[in-house]
């Protein structure tokens, strides 16, 4: 007899209840779920078909085996307009295609090249800071990461022109992943409210108006605005790159735009503006929130801080000067940012839409399903990272014989859509870290505590509830760790 398909079993919940949960407290409702239902389990929101999260080996694993033509990414529930060819939503050859174009942009070697002047936007913002200073501090590190994606995607440092970028690309940020536009988008289903919004892109753009995309204006109004307004200014940077066809450059932007497809052909222009615009949005939010946690443990735990500043000030003294190279590859700080990676990943899971009945590990689930595999709870699974899984403890990284594989540790996705930005998102938080634990003693609410906040999701990710408040308690010199070594040589 065969098989017939099966979802797994699903919370007494009603369905908004189900959404309220993943909305608000998310990590304590997947732990509910677990201890009720066990590692894997069925959600079903309002409108939607059912989500299988899974937390089990043997699914994450096939998971990450599955094939392009296995399931539909057109289906991801993004309710912001980057374009409906972005490759996010791309199957088949045509997302291999799509990311071969993408991945050279962030080659070892460009982020190496990359690295000095990330390190000199991260000087520049901490120059800033005063003593007494109260700063969110997940909104510092957009507005770092801001700066350096105007460089790197951009190739842009200082001037009117960055300026100008920086300003649109905030505001549109902002609209995009607003509330409102989250709530709308389900309400209407993510995938036509995007559509909605980008028909309305075109609409506007094919008529040439820019919009004032001031407040007040219908939410969905402001957004399309702001990104006609972004779009128009990478229309006119594809077009300069296009005609001036400088082979040395190597901002991302210039890349894509003089990239060519197997057969000889460069990516239609508006494709170009789709993956920019995305780069912009999956390196944003997903950025800040990583970096939220990650203070949060650093406030809780002044002793690990404090280990990074003595392994970068050690780093110093060894190379005989600040290389921003050698602190993005610190060991150290490396083990934190995992270790705050896994207690506290940013993206709760990721997703495949099944196209037709499949066997995954020991579940056989019917098409139309979206599996997801659970990044939080495998990640807190006692029976891989041992009974202290639910502890800060960054030294499990460093201990003799201890690798976890690709179904253990997946804070960036898997399989062949596996985040493209990684190294990339890596090394601009950890030259961040390593500056501030240099640089800056903060004080906060969450100093020496132990409890974390309740997470809520922002912009698709989960991040601290009310933000991170940090008080400005001490800016050393930007020749800390540099005077001591002139003194002892
Ligand atoms: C700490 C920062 C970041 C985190 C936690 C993160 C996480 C993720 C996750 C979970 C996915 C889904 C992967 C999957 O479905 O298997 C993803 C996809 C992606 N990310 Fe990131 N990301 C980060 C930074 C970045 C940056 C800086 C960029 C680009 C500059 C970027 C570009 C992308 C792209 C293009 C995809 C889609 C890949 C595809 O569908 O083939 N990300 N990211």
């Amino acid at each position: 007899m065969n098989q017939k398909p099966q979802l797994p079993p699903m919370p007494n919940d009603s369905q908004f209840k189900q959404a309220l949960g993943l909305g608000i407290g998310i990590w304590d409702y997947m732990e509910k779920n677990q201890r009720e239902l066990g590692k894997t389990f069925t959600l079903k929101l309002p409108g939607q078909g059912p989500m299988v999260w899974t937390a089990h080996q043997d699914v994450i694993r096939d998971v990450l085996k599955l094939r392009e033509d296995q399931y539909d990414a057109s289906l991801v529930q993004l309710p912001v307009d980057v374009g409906e060819n972005n490759t996010v939503f791309l199957n088949d050859k045509e997302h291999q295609d799509s990311r071969k174009l993408l991945i050279p942009s962030f080659t070892t070697n460009l982020l190496k090249g990359r690295a000095g002047v990330m390190q000199e936007i991260v000087t520049e913002a901490i120059n800033k800071m005063k003593v007494g200073d109260k700063i969110n501090f997940p909104r510092w590190v957009g507005d770092v990461t801001l700066d350096i994606i105007c460089y790197t995607l951009l190739g842009l440092r200082f001037g009117e022109r960055k300026e100008r970028y920086k300003q649109v690309m905030l505001a549109w940020l902002l609209e995009a992943t607003s509330d409102t536009n989250f709530t709308l988008g389900s309400a209407m289903g993510a995938r036509r409210y995007r559509m909605f919004l980008h028909r309305l892109y075109l609409k506007q753009t094919a008529r040439g108006k820019m919009g004032n995309g001031k407040k007040g204006l219908l939410p969905w109004k402001r957004a399309v605005d702001l990104k006609v307004q972004l779009a128009n200014l990478l229309r006119e940077d594809i077009r300069a790159i296009r005609a001036r066809n400088d082979e040395s450059e190597g901002h991302v932007l210039s890349l894509i735009a003089r990239a060519r497809y197997e057969n000889g052909e460069l990516m239609p222009e508006e494709r170009v503006i789709s993956e920019a615009v995305g780069l912009l949005i999956a390196g944003h939010e997903t950025s800040a929130a990583t970096a939220a946690w990650f203070m949060v443990w650093m406030q809780q735990k002044p002793q690990v801080y404090k280990k990074i500043r003595e392994e970068v000030l050690d780093s110093i003294q060894h190379e005989g000067k600040l290389d921003a190279v050698k602190i993005s590859e610190l060991p150290y700080l490396t083990a934190c940012l995992n270790e705050s990676q896994r207690v506290t990943p940013s993206a709760v899971g990721f997703i495949r839409w099944l196209r037709e009945d499949t066997q995954l590990g020991h579940l056989f689930l019917p098409a139309g399903t979206a599996i997801l595999p659970n990044i939080y709870l495998t990640q807190r699974d006692p029976e891989i990272f041992g009974p202290d899984a639910n502890d800060y403890r960054p030294e499990r990284w460093l201990e003799a014989g201890r690798r976890f594989g690709p179904s253990e540790f997946l804070p960036f996705g898997g399989g062949r859509r596996a985040c493209v930005g990684m190294n990339q998102g890596r090394q601009q938080l950890r030259i961040i870290f390593a500056e501030l634990a240099r640089r800056v003693e903060f004080t906060s609410e969450f100093q020496n505590t132990k409890k974390l906040p309740r997470s809520r999701m922002i912009g698709g990710q989960t991040e601290p509830e009310k933000g991170v408040w940090l008080t400005v308690k001490e800016v050393r010199p930007v020749s800390y760790g540099l005077v001591q070594l002139a003194q002892t040589a």
